[in-house]
């Protein structure tokens, strides 16, 4: 099953809906009503593409997401069958503080080909076409750096790693700052730098460290399109989450995992829209009346990368006067 050229762009209208919508909500402190008001549009959104998909990772279960759950069907029309892994604002505390770094995002594939990966941690790596093969999550950093810098023809000191600033992440941080090079620390959302990586002039070299497992398999999806590389590792937190990895048919729930066992197919379509600036994309804008978007969406299977800068009119758009979605 071929995904079709002309989907990419109903998928970019989608994360564009979800953006907009959240980029009302940028600052106001209110992480829940943002996200909320995201995954609405998006869900909205989702009924006008025509693909029969069923949402892989998502929102949560049933019982604890009204929308976009794990299981939910979405799109309007039988075929093709897909698995669709979405996270509508990536990066909650980044919008309700109006920081850098949130994007709307989402990830298709044929049925069956995206790891089915539980709202759990996950340690992963991240590079883009240059040093694919060059880097393992195993490896210890200093030779992964050293390994980079040779793939990107720069040295140790001239690269950049984009980590998670979190307690957890405090050994690998001393372990990248004693081969010396350099570190952005993030407060939040690791998708956009991981895939910021596959662009050579990002300013992104590498993503490591641990950060959810979902966002992992949708900056997989990325770097499939993009020739990059992407290993990961499920991190499941005592007895419950092991189990749980077990039911979603994983069976040795922290082995190292491939790009291409997280991503099992190469006809992938990725489409993120920025919401705030990002190392990725531009976060919306407004001017008189419209809003500005900027959309990367992507598909495996050509190898095409089209960037997408929208002209929103606010006053045309029916999204905006849909009654489910709370705008601020
Ligand atoms: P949100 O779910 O609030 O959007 O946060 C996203 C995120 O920052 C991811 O990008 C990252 O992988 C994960 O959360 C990190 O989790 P934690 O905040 O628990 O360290």
């Amino acid at each position: 099953m071929v995904l079709e050229r002309e989907l990419a762009l109903e998928f970019a209208r989608v994360t564009e809906a979800a953006a907009l919508v959240a980029a009302r909500w940028v600052g106001r402190g209110d992480k829940v009503g943002a996200d909320q008001a995201a995954v609405t549009a998006m869900r909205v959104m989702f009924d006008t593409v025509a693909v029969n998909g069923t949402v892989v990772i998502g929102e949560g279960e049933m019982d604890e997401a009204p929308m976009l759950y794990i299981g939910e069907k979405v799109g309007c029309s039988n075929r093709p069958e897909v698995d669709i892994a979405v996270d509508p604002l990536e990066g909650t505390n980044i919008v309700a503080k109006g920081l850098y770094g949130a994007i709307a995002v989402l990830a298709v594939a044929p049925r069956g080909a995206l790891l089915h990966a539980p709202d759990i941690y996950m340690d992963k790596i991240a590079v883009g076409p240059a040093c694919k093969g060059r880097v393992h999550l195993d490896a210890p950093v200093a030779e992964n750096l050293r390994q980079a810098a040779r793939a990107l023809h720069k040295s140790v000191r001239e690269l950049t790693v984009v980590i998670l600033d979190r307690p957890r992440h405090y050994d690998i941080i001393e372990q990248v700052r004693s081969a010396g090079a350099r570190i952005q620390l993030i407060s939040d959302g690791d998708i956009s730098p991981a895939v910021a990586a596959a662009y050579e002039d990002s300013g992104v070299d590498i993503l490591m460290g641990i950060g959810g497992a979902p966002e992992g398999v949708i900056a997989a999806a990325a770097l499939k399109c993009m020739d990059g590389d992407f290993q990961g590792r499920l991190c499941p937190d005592g007895h419950e989450e092991f189990e749980r990895c077990l039911e979603m048919g994983l069976s040795k729930p922290d082995r190292l995992l491939t790009l291409d066992e997280i991503v099992a197919s190469d006809d992938v379509i990725f489409a993120a829209t920025g919401i705030t600036d990002s190392f990725l994309l531009q976060g919306v804008k407004y001017i008189e009346g419209r809003a500005l978007t900027q959309t990367l969406v992507m598909r495996s299977k050509s190898g095409t990368i089209r960037h997408i800068e929208a002209t929103h009119r606010l006053d045309k758009k029916p999204l905006f006067r849909d009654s489910r979605i709370e705008l601020k």
